[in-house]
């Protein structure tokens, strides 16, 4: 149980709502669609802190949160029509999903592992201030407990996270009231991923030319991998693996050793206290590096299923199952 500070729009209120997202805590703060819970993007431990928050049983990619177009363009690559719809729709409730540029700084949990990343610019003066002051792209989602309706007002945010997360910066109501409109612009035509706070007839207006439909059940193929809404590692994927065998890459957690562990090609541990949130931390980015010393199966060892463990869990299955 944390003490839950309640922070206004004073200069005071946001240096510390800042600090606190800084030093990796996680401030609820308004935006013009609904209340997000925001953690340091490039902080995955920060970014684990959400999904234990609001005990979300898997994990997607979050959308980070910038103060400006320019401090975007570091951390995604946009294409023309990508430019033009930050240009037209930013700051404002429109989220846009584009491939991870070089200088990218989000981490693989907030990214859910992708290439790519969801990337907006909110007009809210709170947010905007938050964001500057804290000079990090903001992972946040709707700022309630895993199967609730999103908060609009801090009272909602409090009413569902009280005493599990650090701060609620109190900016009022949310006035658009349903989240950003989500387009992803990853070459070929954009697709809508989910309808939101910017109409799909605005966006097709200024564009000139008709969305396709989204991730799953689009009509034209995407280049391999593209728009993939899981990452998976190339590596056949084992999972509970009691025992080694010769020349598997490992992921272990906690400190129960595995049999034969000599005869591992490499291996790396989540968490060698057996700390879940930090596990999931790690777990984008141990799966990539696993996954890159070329060994035919990466063999996983039990993780429990209580807390984070859960989502930890549901990923690795969609990661073992999908081929
Ligand atoms: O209005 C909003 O967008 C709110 C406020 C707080 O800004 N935020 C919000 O964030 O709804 P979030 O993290 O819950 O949105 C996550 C969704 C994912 O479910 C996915 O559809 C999409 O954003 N998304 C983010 N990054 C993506 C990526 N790299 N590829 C595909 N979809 C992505
Ligand atoms: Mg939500």
């Amino acid at each position: 149980m944390r003490q839950t500070e309640r922070l206004t729009s004073d200069e005071a209120s946001l240096a510390r709502a800042a600090e606190i997202l800084r030093r990796g805590g996680l401030v609820a703060f308004p935006t013009e669609t609904v209340y997000g819970l925001g953690a340091d993007a490039t902080d995955a431990q920060a970014v684990a802190g959400i999904y234990a928050a609001k005990e979300r049983p898997s994990f997607n990619p979050l959308i980070s949160h910038l103060e400006s177009f320019e401090a975007a363009q570091k951390q995604g690559v946009f294409d023309e029509t990508a430019r033009r719809l930050a240009e037209a729709f930013w700051p404002g409730p429109l989220t846009l999903v584009v491939p991870v540029a070089p200088t990218c700084t989000i981490s693989d949990l907030a990214r859910a592992g992708l290439d790519s990343v969801g990337l907006r610019v909110p007009a809210h003066p709170l947010a905007y201030a938050l964001l500057q002051k804290t000079g990090r792209p903001v992972a946040a989602p709707s700022a309630n407990r895993s199967g609730r309706v999103s908060p609009t007002d801090a009272d909602h945010v409090l009413g569902d996270l009280d005493g599990r997360i650090d701060a609620v910066l109190d900016g009022g109501s949310s006035q658009v009231g349903v989240e950003s409109t989500i387009v992803a612009c990853l070459g070929g035509t954009p697709r809508l991923l989910r309808p939101g706070g910017v109409p799909r007839e605005a966006i097709e207006a200024l564009i000139g030319m008709t969305l396709e439909a989204g991730a799953e059940g689009g009509k034209s193929p995407l280049a391999p991998g593209m728009l993939a809404s899981h990452y998976a590692p190339r590596a056949r994927v084992r999972l509970n693996a009691a025992r080694i065998e010769a020349d598997e890459a490992v992921l272990l957690f906690g400190a129960q050793p595995l049999e034969s562990m000599e005869t591992a090609r490499t291996a790396l541990n989540l968490s060698k206290n057996g700390d879940l949130v930090e596990a999931a931390a790690h777990l984008f980015s141990y799966l990539r590096q696993l996954d890159a010393s070329g060994a035919a199966t990466i063999a996983v060892g039990p993780i429990p299923e209580t807390g984070l463990g859960e989502a930890i869990n549901d990923r690795l299955r969609r990661a073992a199952a999908e081929r």
